[in-house]
């Protein structure tokens, strides 16, 4: 399943939602059912109500699908930062220059995808399709980099280096033993001390071989530093931290809490933008927090959410700058929320994003 946006879909594409929506038009919500397959008539009305896209089935579509971030990409970067970490533990191997030219095609690739579609929000719940956590983290941490990077104008040489740093900013976790990784309860201050070092272990051993540049050094190993100095593993604060760090500790800790851990559940896309929201300023950087912002939707269009007058809505539209915010119509009725501009809706929020569990079991055996 992937997103498609309205002006890209085509008819033979197969719906993997429902869609309700109001058709202005005809002067009626309308409809169409997960599992149809689109005409041309359909798109004229979804676009009429404009609709940023539709989750298209793959698998089911008589036509091509073409993934905002490509399936193939994601397997080969999976597939790199494996190979990558498993020579960076073996000692009698290291990491090699082959190891780091295939994930820079991979970072090339990914920062290719993201550019030629700069108005498009990264969707997250699209890059977190997956289970196992350390890979597939660096990837979606190196994507929501790259992203952000592209919404601050870093160059092509410039995101390249922020997007390697994103799939290597993590490596040095692999040496870490497991138990103290995925332990359910409160670290001890030994293995918190052992948990700190990842970012340099893994920087020094990239840097002693000459794999990697001080700018990627630097924002691997400043990845958990705070602009108020109460960071690891330097204490480092302000603009001694890279600028590579301080938009790697953004994407690192918004998708570590809205990830599924051992230790805890995940928290809320709106509990984690307000708790970075929060950070601003002292832990995280306010400009890259703006870009941050303007980039990400944690409720994707056609994305299910309880409201905090306890309707379950589906969301239609998403605005740059209010992430949380979207449009939204209510199921079951012909009512739409602009959470952003209507005044009538100050008081309603977004309390909750209804997981498809059936759905999210379909993408990750895909
Ligand atoms: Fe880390």
């Amino acid at each position: 399943m992937v997103f498609v946006r309205a002006e890209e879909l085509l008819p033979g594409m197969c719906l993997a939602r429902d869609i309700h929506f109001y058709e202005p038009s005809l002067q009626s919500a309308m409809i169409l059912k997960s599992g149809q397959k689109l005409s041309d008539v359909q798109i004229t009305q979804l676009c009429n109500a404009k609709l940023d896209g539709a989750y298209i089935d793959t698998v089911r579509s008589e036509v091509r699908v073409v993934s905002s971030i490509n399936q193939q990409i994601r397997r080969e970067a999976i597939s790199n930062i494996h190979s990558l970490a498993d020579n960076f533990i073996d000692s009698s191997k290291g990491v090699q220059q082959g190891d780091i030219e295939a994930i820079g095609v991979t970072t090339q690739e990914l920062i290719d995808s993201l550019s030629s579609q700069k108005d498009i929000l990264i969707n997250i719940a699209d890059i977190k399709m997956y289970d196992d956590y350390t890979y597939h983290h660096s990837l979606s941490v190196a994507i929501m980099s790259i992203a952000i990077g592209i919404e601050l104008g870093l160059t092509n040489q410039m995101l390249n280096e922020l997007g390697l740093a994103g799939l290597l900013h993590d490596i040095g976790k692999v040496a870490i033993p497991i138990e103290i990784i995925n332990k359910p309860g409160r670290l001890t201050s030994e293995e918190f001390d052992i948990v700190k070092m990842h970012p340099v272990h893994a920087a020094m051993h990239l840097k002693e071989r000459h794999l990697v540049n001080e700018n990627i050094f630097r924002g691997i190993v400043g990845h958990h530093e705070k602009l108020d100095g109460s960071g690891y593993p330097n204490h480092l604060s302000g603009t001694d931290i890279h600028p590579y760090a301080r938009i790697l500790a953004v994407a690192d800790v918004y998708d570590a809490l809205t990830s599924n851990r051992p230790y805890r559940t995940p928290s809320p896309p709106n509990e984690a933008i307000e708790f970075i929201m929060g950070g601003t300023g002292s832990h995280f950087d306010e400009r890259v927090v703006h870009a941050f912002l303007r980039k990400v939707a944690p409720y994707p269009t056609g994305s299910r959410v309880k409201l905090s007058n306890g309707e379950i809505a589906f969301v239609m539209k998403n605005y740059p700058d209010q992430p949380l915010r979207p449009m939204v119509t209510v199921i079951g009725s012909e009512k739409t929320y602009d959470l952003s501009w209507d005044l009538s809706c100050l008081n309603i929020v977004i309390t909750e994003l209804i997981e498809d569990k059936k759905l999210n079991r379909t993408l990750i055996n895909m």
